[in-house]
């Protein structure tokens, strides 16, 4: 599943965080890249500081946290440290799929997410582009919107022309593998959502949840 998170950070997150990365060094993007990656790969990511990256989680992390529509579609098991990448003229990554493993071992990435921090007018080109069973899909997006995507998809990020591309970037391991699964379960809950809300105590509703609830659980991995 291909999802659009609108408004995940709020202007003032942005802000803060935009400020934040001012101060922070910004390192070659190939030294985290996989084997395959390393060579289509042209950005850079802000270098290891756990002072500074502490503060940029205080931010981001709660806002994911609370952002109930992201939990729906992810059902997040683990959530990787955000990578915060730019991407200056010139700059680009190659058609790629991301790792499979993350964190040291720790767990495997289902679904990873692109966060865009700049305004999209303050850049030129930076496109992620997606392959996708109907085709490529071309996302820019405002600043504090995300997408989610399957990290098994082909994509690229295609060539910054002018300004500057500023992203954070995660991978997540979902409680439900299969991508498939979890749109099914994923558009289950928002009839729910509705129903849970609009018609509480009639008998559909209840079984409806029921169903939903008992089908999250024959196909969670633990
Ligand atoms: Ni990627």
């Amino acid at each position: 599943m291909l999802l659009t998170i609108p408004a995940l950070l709020n202007p003032a997150q942005i802000d803060k965080l935009t400020q934040l990365l001012q101060q922070g060094d910004f390192v070659d993007g190939k030294l985290s890249a996989g084997r395959a990656a390393s060579p289509v790969k042209q950005n850079e990511e802000l270098a290891q500081s756990p002072e500074l990256l502490q503060r940029l989680y205080r931010i981001i992390m709660p806002a994911l946290g609370h952002h109930a529509d992201f939990r729906r579609a992810t059902l997040p098991r683990q959530v990787a440290d955000f990578i915060f990448a730019r991407y200056q003229p010139g700059m680009r990554y190659g058609d790629h799929v991301d790792d499979p493993i993350m964190g040291g071992g720790k767990f495997r990435s289902d679904i990873s997410m692109t966060l865009f921090l700049s305004d999209p007018n303050d850049y030129e080109g930076g496109e992620l582009v997606i392959h996708t069973h109907f085709g490529e899909q071309t996302i820019k997006l405002d600043a504090g919107s995300a997408v989610i995507y399957p990290s098994s998809s082909l994509h690229r990020v295609a060539e910054v022309t002018r300004g500057e591309r500023l992203v954070a970037l995660t991978w997540i391991q979902s409680f439900v593998r299969d991508p498939q699964k979890r749109t099914l379960l994923y558009d289950l809950d928002q009839v729910r959502e509705t129903l849970l809300q609009q018609q509480p105590d009639i008998e559909h509703t209840k079984r409806l949840d029921r169903s939903y609830v008992n089908l999250l659980r024959m196909w969670s991995e633990i």
